[in-house]
């Protein structure tokens, strides 16, 4: 036991001026202070314990804490709201921190050594993570010691005033002679008070069935969800909302959580016997254990805690915001995005030279401007990637499908120039799987070992295919040669990185942190040797949907299921956490495969509008005369709608669970052009369609209309309370969009 000064060392107290104080240090009382939040906790003077006190609306004062009757069993810390909780001292509730120091044993005794307040926000070393300069956060770290061993802990809070949240990480320091392994890390944790009525809703689903709105009563005792595919995964997304059960869209209180961070995860909700509410938010203890040698640190993800006090929609807009301005770091963030047309739907990889060549050329011919080869360009005899038995790992173009060289292939496409652009040649972009490994491939004959196994346990296929083990540094720097090849190979403007199976033989729970470190360095260095190229997540459809990604490239498939109606609910759920810019979304063929069902091709387009990334993924062979003929008035709509889809603010008005006439809106960023997309699904004798209320207009203005849908100019009270009647006829799955713009 090393000589750790104790609670004498209160380091200075601070405020950070520039961001407006909103942190405060008040002895170790410390408040932060959002536009509309404010989130307060302080050290118990006797138990050295943090204590939190509140994370709502706007306060000024330290309340007195609940009366909890201390008799029985549970008494002491059980019976406070903690910050940081660790295993042992009177708490029977779960912990944040548990950790196995060298001999076995598992209780610590974390307590407040001194704290620091700081402008602006350190980087979390080879973790993804919120970012902004010291005009916009500003941070507090507290450090903490184990009274009994050479365990040191620190945790950070960074206030982002405009978006009414708090990023929280912690670090564990090893100062013993051996070394421990962090059992259990849940980067956001925080005691709610007994709120009576509180729901959690999360996201559910499955392949092409992503993230799906799930609403549901937190009972006694633990409810949660995780992931142990060693991904975020389509099963439960990283991220949650907690509310009354009274919180609607547009109106009450809203708490939300959002983890930065792409491996195997859990999120829980622990109501304990007196009513307090513990969240926990962080990594999955199957998939932990991470050894910390002596003199190391371990840096845990970094999780997002957002309040709103009007609903879900202003949470979702908090989410939006901070994720466009404070995460994705990408230059593409705020860019209008090409329309493209991926081959994948259209030709899967049935494909010769000649084939794709015609599909890039008609892409062109529509007036598309990217033209993206999915899979199947690569690997040689006996695996050349004709289907997906074999080839992922081989990443060199195949000789027999493009006999007069790949760069001569990428040469041509960028020649076509693009129907009514004339001075704008085709982009070209391409499909990788680089996590990935077919047995199948020279690359796994020569390197059986880089493949995740667990000893001589059979190594279970998915796809046909093994997960590299992207912890080792050796697979790493494979990953990034072999992309990069190719990328100086032609001119490619864009990726799309998929990713098409979870993890099955982890040799050691640890293998999955060290996996994702792995992976966020390759994707670090890709995405910075390569910054004027447009990166684009994928796994499998929306299976790594999440805001550690989306700290590298600016957008991510949604979803595999690109029937219309479908989508409008995985968008619509999607939304919740991530902002529509951040979404590829495409039109495809009808009628479609895994649906079997048919829709207009305006009702698709407006489906996919919506998106930041919109496209086709369709053969241009296969379109019918009505559907061609639509599509310059199609990419007409692009034009208007993708600037204000890229950084204006996002309403959901109705969502496709609750009705038959779901919709959403857009108001531009200068507050001047609002943009509806409204939508019927079956036709109904009665009721009628109920009035399309608008959200966030300014009352006093006036908007005309584009005269589209509906003529004439309105107050903004009007479209807000009265709202419009759309017109709708009598056949199923219609779409509108129209534009209003403030006079
Ligand atoms: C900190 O807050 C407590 C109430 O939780 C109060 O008793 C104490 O005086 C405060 N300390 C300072 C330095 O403001
Ligand atoms: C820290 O440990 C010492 C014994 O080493 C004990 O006297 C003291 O009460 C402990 N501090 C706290 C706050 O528990
Ligand atoms: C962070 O977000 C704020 C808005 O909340 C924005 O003003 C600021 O520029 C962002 N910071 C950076 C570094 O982009
Ligand atoms: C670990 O030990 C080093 C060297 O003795 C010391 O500088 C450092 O503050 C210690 N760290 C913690 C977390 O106690
Ligand atoms: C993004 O950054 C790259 C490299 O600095 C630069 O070439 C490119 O023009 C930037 N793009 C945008 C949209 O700012
Ligand atoms: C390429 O495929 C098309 C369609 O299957 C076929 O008509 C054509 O003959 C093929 N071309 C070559 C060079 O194999
Ligand atoms: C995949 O392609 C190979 C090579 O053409 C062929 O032998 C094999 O039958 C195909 N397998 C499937 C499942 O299509
Ligand atoms: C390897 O490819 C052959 C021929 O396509 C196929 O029959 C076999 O199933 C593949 N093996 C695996 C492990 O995918
Ligand atoms: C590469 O393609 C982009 C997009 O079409 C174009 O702007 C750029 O000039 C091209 N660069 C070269 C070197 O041809
Ligand atoms: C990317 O990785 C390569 C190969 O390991 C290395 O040479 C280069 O310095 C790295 N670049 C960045 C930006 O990390
Ligand atoms: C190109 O512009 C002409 C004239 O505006 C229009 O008739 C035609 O449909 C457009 N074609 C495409 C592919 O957008």
């Amino acid at each position: 036991m090393a000589g750790f000064k104790a609670w004498a060392a209160l380091s200075t107290a601070g405020a950070a001026l520039a961001a407006g104080n909103a942190i405060t240090a008040d002895g170790t009382n410390f408040t932060m202070t959002a536009e509309g939040m404010s989130y307060l906790f302080h050290v118990d003077p006797e138990t050295l314990d943090l204590t939190h006190d509140h994370f709502g609306g706007p306060t000024d004062d330290f309340i007195a804490p609940a009366n909890v009757d201390p008799n029985g069993w549970v008494t002491g810390l059980s019976n406070v709201r903690r910050e940081f909780p660790d295993i042992g001292r009177s708490d029977f509730r779960l912990p944040a921190i548990h950790i196995t120091h060298g001999d076995g044993s598992t209780v610590t005794a974390l307590l407040y050594e001194s704290h620091e307040v700081m402008d602006g926000k350190p980087e979390i070393p080879g973790l993804p993570a919120t970012f902004g300069n010291s005009d916009d956060v500003s941070t507090l770290q507290v450090k903490l010691y184990d009274n009994y061993s050479d365990i040191g802990a620190m945790l950070s809070y960074s206030v982002f005033p405009k978006s009414n949240a708090i990023a929280r990480s912690f670090q564990i320091t090893n100062n013993c002679s051996e070394t421990i392994h962090i059992e259990r890390g849940s980067s956001f944790s925080i005691d709610l008070p007994n709120i009576e009525d509180l729901e959690m809703l999360e996201l559910a689903g499955d392949w092409a069935n992503e993230r799906h709105r799930v609403r549901h009563p937190i009972r006694y005792g633990e409810t949660g969800f995780r992931s142990t595919t060693g991904y975020t995964s389509h099963l439960h997304n990283n991220f949650f909302a907690l509310m009354p059960s009274t919180t609607t869209e547009s109106a009450g209180e809203a708490w939300g959580f959002g983890l930065i961070w792409t491996g195997s995860f859990q999120a829980m909700a622990e109501k304990f016997s007196n009513g307090f509410v513990r969240v926990l938010l962080g990594l999955n203890p199957l998939h932990s254990s991470i050894p910390v040698q002596p003199g190391e640190t371990f840096y845990s993800p970094e999780a997002v805690g957002i309040y709103s006090s009007k609903g879900l929609n202003e949470m979702s807009q908090s989410f939006h915001r901070l994720y466009r301005n404070n995460l994705s770091r990408s230059n593409k963030t705020f860019s209008t995005r090409p329309v493209l047309l991926n081959s994948w739907e259209g030709v899967y990889n049935d494909y010769n030279a000649s084939t794709i060549e015609r599909i890039a050329r008609q892409s062109a011919e529509l007036g598309i401007s990217l033209f993206v080869n999915d899979d199947g360009w690569f690997g040689k005899t006996p695996y050349a990637r004709v289907n997906d038995t074999a080839g992922l790992g081989d990443w060199t173009p195949n000789p027999d499908r493009f006999p007069n060289g790949f760069a001569n292939y990428i040469d041509t496409a960028t020649g076509y120039s693009v129907a009514n652009a004339s001075s704008r040649d085709l982009q070209f972009g391409l499909w990788f799987e680089p996590e990935m490994v077919n047995p199948n491939s020279t690359l796994y004959h020569e390197h059986p070992d880089w493949a995740m196994h667990s000893n001589n346990y059979p190594r279970t296929l998915t796809r046909n295919q093994l997960v590299l083990n992207v912890g080792l540094p050796e697979v790493q720097e494979f990953i990034i040669n072999s992309v990069s090849e190719i990328l100086d190979m032609g001119n490619i403007s864009y990726i799309k990185w998929d990713n098409n199976r979870g993890m099955h033989e982890i040799a050691t729970p640890a293998a999955d942190y060290n996996y994702m470190l792995g992976m966020y360095n390759v994707i670090n260095n890709l995405t910075t040797r390569y910054p004027d190229i447009l990166w684009e997540g994928c796994a499998s459809g929306g299976g790594r949907f999440d805001a550690g990604l989306l700290h590298y490239w600016p957008q991510s498939w949604t979803s595999d299921n690109n029937d219309a109606v479908d989508r409008l609910s995985i968008q619509m759920g999607t939304s919740l956490a991530y902002p529509l810019s951040s979404m590829g979304c495409h039109v495809g063929e009808v009628p479609y495969g895994l649906t079997d069902r048919s829709t207009s091709i305006w009702y698709r387009a407006h489906v996919a509008l919506m998106c930041g990334s919109f496209g086709f993924e369709l053969d241009p062979a296969h379109l019918s005369p009505d559907e061609e003929a639509a599509i310059p008035g199609i990419l007409e709509a692009w034009e208007k709608v993708n600037p204000i889809v890229i950084s204006g603010t996002f309403y959901r008005l109705a969502i496709p669970d609750e009705t038959n006439w779901p919709a959403v809106q857009f108001i531009s960023e200068d507050g001047k052009t609002v943009v509806v997309f409204a939508f019927m699904q079956k036709p109904m004798v009665k009721p009628a369609a109920p009035p399309l209320k608008m959200q966030g207009l300014d009352p006093a203005a006036r908007y005309s209309s584009d005269g589209e849908v509906f003529a004439g100019s309105y107050s903004g009270a009007t479209l807000m309370n009265a709202g419009v009647n759309l017109q709708w006829g009598t056949t199923e799955f219609q779409s509108m969009m129209f534009f209003l713009y403030k006079e």
